[in-house]
Protein backbone atom coordinates (compact mmCIF):
# COMPACT_ATOMS: atom_id res chain seq x y z
CA UNK A 1 0.00 0.00 0.00
CA UNK A 2 1.79 3.55 -1.25
CA UNK A 3 1.86 5.96 1.70
CA UNK A 4 -1.53 8.34 2.00
CA UNK A 5 -0.59 12.30 0.59
CA UNK A 6 -1.32 15.24 2.34
CA UNK A 7 -5.54 15.78 3.11
CA UNK A 8 -8.03 16.27 0.17
CA UNK A 9 -9.34 19.74 0.22
CA UNK A 10 -12.48 17.55 -1.54
CA UNK A 11 -13.48 21.01 -3.26
CA UNK A 12 -11.75 20.27 -6.10
CA UNK A 13 -11.32 15.89 -7.95
CA UNK A 14 -8.36 16.57 -9.92
CA UNK A 15 -6.10 13.21 -9.66
CA UNK A 16 -6.46 9.88 -7.70
CA UNK A 17 -2.78 10.79 -6.29
CA UNK A 18 -4.22 13.30 -4.29
CA UNK A 19 -6.80 10.99 -2.43
CA UNK A 20 -5.84 8.42 0.54
CA UNK A 21 -7.18 4.82 0.97
CA UNK A 22 -10.12 6.64 2.79
CA UNK A 23 -10.88 9.22 0.65
CA UNK A 24 -11.32 6.72 -2.29
CA UNK A 25 -13.10 4.48 0.12
CA UNK A 26 -15.94 7.18 0.89
CA UNK A 27 -16.10 7.80 -2.86
CA UNK A 28 -16.99 4.03 -3.49
CA UNK A 29 -19.22 3.73 -0.56
CA UNK A 30 -21.58 7.18 -1.70
CA UNK A 31 -21.23 5.94 -5.09
CA UNK A 32 -23.25 2.52 -3.90
CA UNK A 33 -25.42 4.67 -1.62
CA UNK A 34 -26.56 6.46 -4.58
CA UNK A 35 -26.61 3.65 -7.57
CA UNK A 36 -30.12 2.91 -6.96
CA UNK A 37 -30.74 6.66 -8.06
CA UNK A 38 -29.01 6.71 -11.10
CA UNK A 39 -31.21 4.40 -13.19
CA UNK A 40 -33.89 5.65 -15.52
CA UNK A 41 -36.65 4.52 -13.69
CA UNK A 42 -35.23 6.51 -10.06
CA UNK A 43 -36.89 9.37 -8.73
CA UNK A 44 -34.04 12.34 -9.57
CA UNK A 45 -32.53 13.15 -6.04
CA UNK A 46 -32.70 17.01 -4.77
CA UNK A 47 -29.39 17.05 -3.81
CA UNK A 48 -27.82 19.96 -6.04
CA UNK A 49 -30.71 21.27 -7.11
CA UNK A 50 -29.57 25.00 -7.66
CA UNK A 51 -26.50 24.19 -8.46
CA UNK A 52 -25.06 24.87 -12.28
CA UNK A 53 -22.36 21.99 -13.23
CA UNK A 54 -20.97 23.02 -16.70
CA UNK A 55 -19.25 19.99 -18.64
CA UNK A 56 -16.03 21.46 -20.59
CA UNK A 57 -14.94 19.07 -23.46
CA UNK A 58 -11.61 20.26 -25.54
CA UNK A 59 -11.74 16.98 -26.54
CA UNK A 60 -13.44 14.08 -27.72
CA UNK A 61 -15.95 11.72 -25.17
CA UNK A 62 -18.73 9.61 -25.47
CA UNK A 63 -18.65 7.64 -22.41
CA UNK A 64 -17.34 10.63 -20.01
CA UNK A 65 -19.17 13.54 -21.02
CA UNK A 66 -22.72 12.36 -21.14
CA UNK A 67 -22.31 10.39 -18.30
CA UNK A 68 -21.21 13.39 -16.06
CA UNK A 69 -24.43 15.29 -17.27
CA UNK A 70 -26.58 12.66 -16.33
CA UNK A 71 -24.89 12.30 -13.21
CA UNK A 72 -25.39 16.10 -12.61
CA UNK A 73 -29.69 15.68 -14.03
CA UNK A 74 -30.18 12.69 -11.54
CA UNK A 75 -29.28 15.42 -8.54
CA UNK A 76 -31.24 18.01 -10.19
CA UNK A 77 -28.03 20.36 -10.57
CA UNK A 78 -28.67 22.03 -14.07
CA UNK A 79 -26.05 21.49 -16.80
CA UNK A 80 -24.62 23.40 -19.06
CA UNK A 81 -22.55 21.41 -22.33
CA UNK A 82 -19.78 23.30 -23.54
CA UNK A 83 -17.47 21.77 -26.41
CA UNK A 84 -14.72 23.09 -28.13
CA UNK A 85 -16.52 22.70 -31.47
CA UNK A 86 -18.34 25.72 -32.08
CA UNK A 87 -17.78 28.11 -29.24
CA UNK A 88 -15.26 31.41 -29.00
CA UNK A 89 -12.09 28.72 -28.53
CA UNK A 90 -11.87 28.83 -32.12
CA UNK A 91 -12.19 33.04 -32.27
CA UNK A 92 -8.15 31.78 -30.18
CA UNK A 93 -10.31 32.60 -26.38
CA UNK A 94 -7.52 31.35 -24.21
CA UNK A 95 -8.77 28.05 -21.42
CA UNK A 96 -8.29 30.48 -18.58
CA UNK A 97 -10.07 33.79 -20.23
CA UNK A 98 -12.91 31.10 -21.01
CA UNK A 99 -13.38 30.17 -17.62
CA UNK A 100 -13.39 33.24 -16.10
CA UNK A 101 -15.87 34.14 -18.35
CA UNK A 102 -17.93 30.53 -17.88
CA UNK A 103 -17.71 31.60 -13.90
CA UNK A 104 -18.79 34.68 -14.13
CA UNK A 105 -22.04 33.34 -15.19
CA UNK A 106 -22.08 31.62 -11.91
CA UNK A 107 -21.33 27.94 -12.08
CA UNK A 108 -20.89 25.83 -9.04
CA UNK A 109 -19.06 23.29 -10.54
CA UNK A 110 -16.59 23.24 -14.32
CA UNK A 111 -16.29 19.26 -15.38
CA UNK A 112 -13.41 19.78 -17.59
CA UNK A 113 -10.94 17.13 -20.18
CA UNK A 114 -8.13 19.11 -21.89
CA UNK A 115 -5.50 17.39 -24.15
CA UNK A 116 -2.63 19.11 -21.38
CA UNK A 117 -1.27 17.68 -18.73
CA UNK A 118 -2.36 19.84 -15.89
CA UNK A 119 -4.87 21.64 -16.97
CA UNK A 120 -7.40 20.71 -14.91
CA UNK A 121 -5.57 21.53 -11.60
CA UNK A 122 -4.41 25.24 -13.42
CA UNK A 123 -8.18 25.67 -13.66
CA UNK A 124 -8.98 24.95 -9.99
CA UNK A 125 -6.32 27.62 -9.19
CA UNK A 126 -8.16 30.36 -10.84
CA UNK A 127 -11.36 29.70 -10.16
CA UNK A 128 -13.71 29.85 -6.95
CA UNK A 129 -16.04 27.07 -8.28
CA UNK A 130 -15.44 23.49 -7.92
CA UNK A 131 -13.11 21.97 -10.50
CA UNK A 132 -13.26 17.99 -11.49
CA UNK A 133 -10.88 16.48 -13.68
CA UNK A 134 -12.21 14.37 -16.57
CA UNK A 135 -9.15 13.70 -18.64
CA UNK A 136 -5.98 16.26 -18.84
CA UNK A 137 -3.87 15.03 -21.35
CA UNK A 138 -2.14 11.36 -20.59
CA UNK A 139 -1.96 12.45 -16.90
CA UNK A 140 -4.97 11.72 -14.92
CA UNK A 141 -8.66 10.27 -15.37
CA UNK A 142 -9.50 10.03 -11.96
CA UNK A 143 -13.50 9.70 -12.19
CA UNK A 144 -12.43 6.59 -15.02
CA UNK A 145 -10.26 5.11 -12.29
CA UNK A 146 -12.85 5.57 -9.30
CA UNK A 147 -15.60 3.38 -11.59
CA UNK A 148 -13.10 0.43 -12.58
CA UNK A 149 -12.23 0.18 -8.54
CA UNK A 150 -15.77 0.41 -7.82
CA UNK A 151 -16.84 -2.18 -10.84
CA UNK A 152 -13.90 -4.68 -9.48
CA UNK A 153 -15.34 -4.40 -5.95
CA UNK A 154 -19.00 -5.07 -7.41
CA UNK A 155 -17.62 -8.37 -9.08
CA UNK A 156 -16.14 -9.57 -5.88
CA UNK A 157 -19.04 -8.68 -3.63
CA UNK A 158 -21.37 -10.16 -6.32
CA UNK A 159 -19.23 -13.54 -6.65
CA UNK A 160 -19.06 -13.71 -2.77
CA UNK A 161 -15.75 -13.92 -2.68
CA UNK A 162 -14.33 -12.51 0.60
CA UNK A 163 -11.00 -11.13 -0.94
CA UNK A 164 -11.18 -6.83 -1.62
CA UNK A 165 -8.88 -5.10 -3.97
CA UNK A 166 -6.19 -4.88 -1.73
CA UNK A 167 -5.69 -8.99 -2.66
CA UNK A 168 -5.87 -9.06 -5.98
CA UNK A 169 -3.08 -8.47 -8.63
CA UNK A 170 -4.25 -6.55 -11.40
CA UNK A 171 -2.72 -6.07 -15.04
CA UNK A 172 -2.94 -2.90 -17.09
CA UNK A 173 -2.08 -3.66 -20.09
CA UNK A 174 -1.11 -1.84 -23.55
CA UNK A 175 -0.05 1.92 -23.83
CA UNK A 176 0.80 2.48 -20.37
CA UNK A 177 2.96 5.74 -21.24
CA UNK A 178 0.25 7.93 -22.86
CA UNK A 179 -2.53 6.78 -21.06
CA UNK A 180 -4.42 8.82 -18.51
CA UNK A 181 -6.51 5.64 -17.62
CA UNK A 182 -2.90 4.03 -16.49
CA UNK A 183 -1.84 6.41 -14.26
CA UNK A 184 -4.84 7.16 -12.31
CA UNK A 185 -5.62 3.41 -12.06
CA UNK A 186 -1.78 3.01 -10.70
CA UNK A 187 -2.66 5.67 -8.03
CA UNK A 188 -6.07 4.38 -7.16
CA UNK A 189 -5.02 0.22 -7.29
CA UNK A 190 -2.02 0.78 -5.53
CA UNK A 191 -3.40 2.94 -2.18
CA UNK A 192 -6.00 0.41 -2.09
CA UNK A 193 -3.09 -2.14 -1.70
CA UNK A 194 -3.68 -3.98 -5.32
CA UNK A 195 -0.94 -5.36 -7.02
CA UNK A 196 -0.50 -3.84 -10.20
CA UNK A 197 1.36 -5.38 -13.45
CA UNK A 198 2.25 -2.53 -15.36
CA UNK A 199 2.11 -4.58 -19.18
CA UNK A 200 3.10 -3.96 -22.73
CA UNK A 201 5.76 -3.28 -25.01
CA UNK A 202 9.04 -1.37 -23.53
CA UNK A 203 8.55 1.64 -25.36
CA UNK A 204 5.22 2.09 -24.62
CA UNK A 205 5.60 1.14 -20.52
CA UNK A 206 7.88 4.30 -18.85
CA UNK A 207 10.03 2.90 -16.00
CA UNK A 208 8.49 5.65 -13.78
CA UNK A 209 5.47 3.28 -13.28
CA UNK A 210 8.12 0.89 -11.42
CA UNK A 211 8.23 4.24 -9.33
CA UNK A 212 4.64 4.57 -8.82
CA UNK A 213 4.65 1.22 -7.13
CA UNK A 214 3.72 -1.51 -10.39
CA UNK A 215 5.77 -4.41 -11.14
CA UNK A 216 6.77 -3.88 -15.28
CA UNK A 217 6.30 -7.09 -17.47
CA UNK A 218 6.98 -7.59 -20.93
CA UNK A 219 4.58 -10.79 -21.41
CA UNK A 220 0.95 -10.81 -21.35
CA UNK A 221 1.19 -14.44 -20.83
CA UNK A 222 2.85 -14.21 -17.69
CA UNK A 223 1.07 -11.19 -16.60
CA UNK A 224 -1.87 -13.33 -17.19
CA UNK A 225 -1.33 -16.61 -15.21
CA UNK A 226 -1.08 -14.48 -11.87
CA UNK A 227 -4.09 -11.71 -13.12
CA UNK A 228 -7.28 -11.43 -11.25
CA UNK A 229 -8.44 -8.83 -13.30
CA UNK A 230 -7.19 -6.87 -16.65
CA UNK A 231 -7.56 -3.55 -17.48
CA UNK A 232 -6.69 -3.65 -21.57
CA UNK A 233 -5.81 0.10 -22.67
CA UNK A 234 -6.74 1.72 -26.07
CA UNK A 235 -3.36 2.25 -28.17
CA UNK A 236 -3.44 6.27 -28.20
CA UNK A 237 -2.85 6.76 -31.27
CA UNK A 238 -3.17 10.92 -31.24
CA UNK A 239 -0.63 11.03 -28.47
CA UNK A 240 2.02 9.33 -30.43
CA UNK A 241 2.44 12.11 -32.60
CA UNK A 242 5.23 10.02 -35.05
CA UNK A 243 7.21 8.84 -31.95
CA UNK A 244 9.39 5.36 -33.12
CA UNK A 245 9.07 2.72 -31.12
CA UNK A 246 5.50 1.61 -31.86
CA UNK A 247 5.13 -2.32 -33.13
CA UNK A 248 3.45 -2.85 -36.34
CA UNK A 249 -0.15 -3.86 -35.83
CA UNK A 250 0.23 -7.31 -36.67
CA UNK A 251 2.84 -7.69 -34.00
CA UNK A 252 1.19 -5.74 -31.24
CA UNK A 253 -2.47 -7.74 -31.90
CA UNK A 254 -0.26 -11.33 -31.55
CA UNK A 255 1.92 -10.03 -28.27
CA UNK A 256 -0.61 -7.63 -26.48
CA UNK A 257 -4.30 -8.26 -27.62
CA UNK A 258 -6.81 -10.04 -25.41
CA UNK A 259 -8.30 -13.50 -27.38
CA UNK A 260 -9.92 -16.39 -26.47
CA UNK A 261 -7.04 -18.42 -27.35
CA UNK A 262 -4.65 -16.19 -24.64
CA UNK A 263 -7.91 -16.32 -22.11
CA UNK A 264 -7.62 -19.86 -21.93
CA UNK A 265 -4.07 -19.41 -20.28
CA UNK A 266 -5.57 -17.12 -17.41
CA UNK A 267 -7.93 -17.86 -14.52
CA UNK A 268 -10.95 -18.58 -15.25
CA UNK A 269 -12.98 -16.48 -13.15
CA UNK A 270 -10.40 -13.16 -14.76
CA UNK A 271 -11.87 -9.78 -14.89
CA UNK A 272 -12.00 -8.04 -17.96
CA UNK A 273 -11.91 -4.54 -18.20
CA UNK A 274 -11.67 -1.58 -20.89
CA UNK A 275 -12.15 1.91 -20.20
CA UNK A 276 -13.57 2.09 -23.76
CA UNK A 277 -13.46 3.38 -26.73
CA UNK A 278 -12.76 -0.42 -27.55
CA UNK A 279 -10.91 -1.44 -30.43
CA UNK A 280 -12.18 -4.35 -31.85
CA UNK A 281 -9.67 -6.90 -32.80
CA UNK A 282 -6.78 -4.92 -31.59
CA UNK A 283 -6.29 -4.50 -28.32
CA UNK A 284 -9.25 -6.87 -27.51
CA UNK A 285 -11.19 -9.12 -29.69
CA UNK A 286 -14.65 -8.80 -30.10
CA UNK A 287 -15.27 -12.21 -28.48
CA UNK A 288 -13.65 -10.86 -25.53
CA UNK A 289 -15.18 -7.99 -25.57
CA UNK A 290 -18.56 -9.45 -25.63
CA UNK A 291 -17.83 -12.68 -23.71
CA UNK A 292 -18.75 -13.64 -20.27
CA UNK A 293 -15.61 -12.44 -18.49
CA UNK A 294 -15.96 -8.84 -19.91
CA UNK A 295 -17.56 -5.91 -16.96
CA UNK A 296 -17.06 -3.37 -20.37
CA UNK A 297 -20.36 -2.08 -20.14
CA UNK A 298 -21.12 -2.26 -16.37
CA UNK A 299 -17.80 -0.24 -16.02
CA UNK A 300 -20.10 2.36 -18.14
CA UNK A 301 -23.03 1.65 -16.09
CA UNK A 302 -21.34 2.10 -12.99
CA UNK A 303 -19.91 5.37 -14.19
CA UNK A 304 -23.07 7.09 -13.86
CA UNK A 305 -23.11 6.15 -9.69
CA UNK A 306 -19.37 7.36 -9.12
CA UNK A 307 -19.97 10.58 -11.01
CA UNK A 308 -22.71 11.50 -8.87
CA UNK A 309 -20.99 10.84 -5.74
CA UNK A 310 -17.87 12.84 -7.19
CA UNK A 311 -20.52 15.77 -8.24
CA UNK A 312 -21.74 15.37 -4.40
CA UNK A 313 -18.56 15.25 -2.57
CA UNK A 314 -16.84 18.15 -4.24
CA UNK A 315 -20.00 20.35 -4.20
CA UNK A 316 -20.46 19.87 -0.67
CA UNK A 317 -16.89 20.82 0.19
CA UNK A 318 -17.17 23.97 2.18
C1 LIG B 1 -10.40 7.10 -22.04
C2 LIG B 1 -9.85 8.50 -22.16
O1 LIG B 1 -10.42 9.36 -22.81
O2 LIG B 1 -8.83 8.71 -21.54
N1 LIG B 1 -11.73 6.97 -22.40
C3 LIG B 1 -12.68 7.21 -21.48
O3 LIG B 1 -12.75 8.25 -20.88
N2 LIG B 1 -13.54 6.21 -21.23
C4 LIG B 1 -9.54 6.10 -22.69
C5 LIG B 1 -9.26 6.22 -24.16
O4 LIG B 1 -9.57 7.20 -24.81
O5 LIG B 1 -8.66 5.27 -24.66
Amino acid sequence: MTANPAPWDRRHLLGLEDLSAGDITALLDLARELAPHSTRSSRKLAALAGRTVVTMFYENSTRTQLSFQLAAQRLSADVLPFTKAGASVAKGESLLDTVRNIEAMGVDCMVLRHPAAGAAARVASRVQCSVVNAGDGQHEHPTQALLDLYTLREVLQERRDPRGIGDLTVAVVGDLQHSRVARSNLWGLRRLGARVLAVGPATLVPSGFREMGAVICHDLDEALGQADAVNMLRVQYERHEGQAGFPPRAEYVRRWGLTRERLDRAKPDLIVMHPGPVNRGFEVSPEVADGPRSVILRQVRNGLAVRMAVLRTVLAAP
